[in-house]
């Protein structure tokens, strides 16, 4: 009996035993496959852009679902986007990444995450969480994401969201205030930090952005997409929150919807809200016109407007088509 308990006692480090001798043969297998050319980096022909770098006032790079685990080629495609970035030239002020770090929520996943970006040439990450890191050990992986964004942002963050101001501009990243399988539970006191916070944010007309790792419900071909895919109980006082000020921009991730139609939703047109979903990046995605891993958005902000476009940063490819510009009401 005593041995069956130690034996159950000793799983997880097993488990974690695996994954590193897993994750160790499949970086020989890449490093192999790099060496003979059958897979490559980005292309470097058709490099980032921004409309006026020389008169940008904020330029963030916006992925989701990374999905990063040890045992598939996930860390190799986020050094590729990395790569990319770093390929253009441009200082990108932030990288924001909106949830779903890792697929399975251990150890190894986080410890190659933080590797990666700690490499990263960005002065700014900024992490969400999303149900995938913490619907299993949800204090331990809340905690741990917040600290690392904190120790990426030298700054302390003490809750599951935050706001942080980059060139002036805030950014508040929400984050459930309690362990939900799928969905996310936004608290009243996060639900005041947000109205709170935009109106900060916005009462000199300048755009504000709110992150979330779920979408707002019956955005971007919810139900239809996923009928449960949404955030859940406090959608709708969320959405009142939100378009109540002007040019509030709302990113999720989640859904795993590629790149499409469907991307950017408009919340409030009299005062220039919006939604953008934001492609898994690290997975196949379901819907939509370009569904490969590697897709994410970057967006400039200038005095006038905010443009956002999609980009194939694993392959290092533009999105024709996929650039939107959004002009400030004033
Ligand atoms: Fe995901």
């Amino acid at each position: 009996m005593e041995q069956t308990i130690n034996i159950i006692k000793e799983l997880p480090s097993i488990f974690n035993q695996a994954l590193a001798i897993i994750n160790t043969l499949m970086e020989m297998i890449l490093s192999v496959l790099l060496a003979f050319g059958v897979i490559s980096g980005p292309a470097t022909d058709d490099p980032i852009t921004l409309k006026d770098a020389e008169n940008v006032n904020l330029a963030v790079v916006a992925f989701a679902d990374t999905h990063i685990r040890p045992t598939g080629i996930s860390p190799y495609n986020l050094e590729c986007g990395l790569k990319d970035i770093d390929n253009s030239e441009i200082n990108f002020d932030a990288l924001l990444i909106a949830g779903d770090i890792s697929e399975l929520g251990d150890d190894i996943s986080y410890e190659l995450m933080w590797d990666s970006l700690g490499e990263a040439e960005i002065e700014n990450i900024l992490l969400a969480t999303g149900n995938h890191d913490v619907r299993v050990a949800y204090d331990l992986r809340t905690e741990q994401i917040i600290d690392k964004t904190g120790s990426f942002l030298g700054t302390e963050i003490d809750k599951p969201y935050y706001s942080y101001d980059i060139n002036g501009y805030t950014f508040i990243v929400m984050g459930s205030d309690g362990r939900l399988f799928e969905k996310a539970f936004i608290s009243d006191g996060q639900l005041a930090f947000i109205d709170a916070e935009l109106e900060r944010a916005t009462k000199d007309g300048r755009p504000a952005f709110v992150v979330c790792h779920q979408p707002l419900e019956n955005t971007h071909g919810l139900p239809e997409v996923w009928a449960n895919g949404g955030i859940g109980e406090q959608s709708e006082q969320i959405r009142e929150i939100l378009v109540k000020y002007k040019n509030v921009f709302f990113l999720n991730g989640h859904l795993h919807d590629g790149v499409y139609e469907n991307s950017l939703e408009v919340l409030s047109e009299e005062n220039g809200v919006y939604s953008v979903n934001l492609p898994a990046y690290g997975k196949e995605n379901d819907y939509g016109k370009f569904l490969q891993p590697g897709l994410g958005t970057y967006f400039e902000v200038y005095d006038d407007e905010v443009i956002f476009t999609a980009r194939d940063f694993r392959e290092g490819k533009s999105l024709e088509g996929y650039t939107k510009a959004f002009t400030l009401i004033k």
